[in-house]
């Protein structure tokens, strides 16, 4: 059945995209490179020994999937530890586990938005958060990335009794920070309740590691806390910190919590002992910081724009999409690892590679992909 109008649809949309160089494939398993710029893993703890043991330790002999959604049975006696250390972590009555990142967001946002909730997005929030707000019908509301005038002057025409503004704490494109601290004001003069997406941010920033939230003190004011237990915690899962009441509410009313089934035993064990381990271990998220920042310094003197990044997530910015593919495939021809991010997922004129700084990268490392990125900026000029 490969001739109906929908699948003739389906094959010209890839053909189309393949013109504009914007095809993506799912990269297949080879090898690590020598030099890994991709992972999420910034804390590099996915290979920790240390968390390695204790996970062993927390497993016990089960390793299973949780076999079922959590509200027709549990099958981990994780869940309840591991929530109870995120609500600890991050100063909450309580926390809530959901199986990724994106079914958090999505979950989250589906389910305290009506089609009377206006909500109030940074264009460059996550894409989970979008599909949350397609999901729930509401009113969508976008302003300027990290523009406070923009919002405030969105806000003040506003009529809506219902309002909700949403942020990535950290954004995961350009590496640049969320103004916290005025967002909260703004919430506060116009009535809107704040929820935040910490997944780059957790693990990093503040004394505890347990975010942006606690570095800039905003803790108070921010209802909704969202984070990924998928990129410095190197596991799998999402997860909303907030009160009691919130997390009686996404257990009833969250789609992709009520109809999904829950993460592995083992998966638990893992991300359990992570958060205990980096609490353990303060400085952690500093150090990456301050390695991130020389190695920004030393891609921007070898000619390169890095936008506003001021943390682990580094863009250096190419002048196309085509360009942004062949210094990734000129890159891995060296045993580097570095992504090539082009429209839809980054605005048109802003292709990139996005270098991921972790405490993986030895100075040598770092040395070689500084070195190679000047030969490129002089082959390209
Ligand atoms: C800002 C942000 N939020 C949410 C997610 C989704 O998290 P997960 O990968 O755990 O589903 C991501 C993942 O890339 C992200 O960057």
């Amino acid at each position: 059945m490969n001739n109906t109008p929908l699948y003739e649809r389906i094959e010209r949309s890839l053909t189309e995209r393949k013109s504009q160089s914007m095809f993506r494939s799912v990269k297949t398993f080879s090898d690590r490179q020598s030099i890994d710029l991709s992972t999420n893993s910034y804390l590099a703890l996915h290979d920790n020994v240390q968390i390695l043991d204790d996970a062993r330790s927390l497993t016990g002999t089960t390793v299973c999937g949780n076999l079922a959604s959590r509200l027709v049975a549990e099958h981990s006696s994780l869940y309840q530890m591991l929530e109870h250390e995120i609500a600890d972590w991050e100063k909450t009555e309580s926390a809530l586990v959901f199986s990724s990142g994106y079914a958090a967001n999505v979950g989250i946002i589906q389910a305290i938005c009506t089609r009377d909730t206006e909500v109030y997005c940074d264009r460059l929030n996550h894409a989970s958060i979008y599909d949350g707000i397609a999901l729930s019908g509401c009113k969508l509301i976008r302003y300027r990335h990290n523009d406070m005038a923009d919002l405030q002057s969105r806000l003040s025409l506003s009529h809506a009794k219902e309002k909700l503004i949403i942020t990535d704490t950290v954004f995961s494109m350009d590496g640049d920070r969320a103004p916290l601290a005025d967002i909260v004001e703004l919430a506060q003069k116009y009535c809107a309740t704040v929820m935040v997406d910490e997944a780059h941010a957790t693990g990093i920033f503040g004394q505890d590691g347990s975010g942006l939230v606690e570095a800039t003190g905003t803790q108070d004011h921010i209802d909704i806390r969202m984070g990924t237990l998928s990129k410095a915690l190197a596991g799998l899962g999402g997860y909303f910190a907030g009160t009691k009441l919130l997390r009686d509410y996404f257990v009833n009313f969250s789609r992709s919590f009520v109809y999904s089934t829950g993460l592995p035993h083992a998966s638990l064990a893992f991300t359990l002992a992570t958060i205990r381990y980096i609490r353990k271990h303060p400085g952690l998220g500093q150090s990456l910081l301050t390695k991130a920042s020389t190695l920004r310094e030393k891609i921007q003197m070898a000619g390169y724009s890095t936008l506003d990044s001021s943390t682990q997530i580094i863009p250096c910015i190419v002048k196309s999409k085509d360009e942004a593919l062949l210094l990734s495939d000129f890159l891995k021809n060296q045993g580097i690892t570095a992504p090539a991010i082009r429209p839809p997922t980054v605005p048109e004129g802003l292709s990139r590679i996005r270098i991921s700084c972790h405490l993986g990268l030895t100075e040598n490392d770092e040395q070689t992909v500084i070195d190679l990125l000047k030969q490129w900026k002089k082959s390209h000029e």
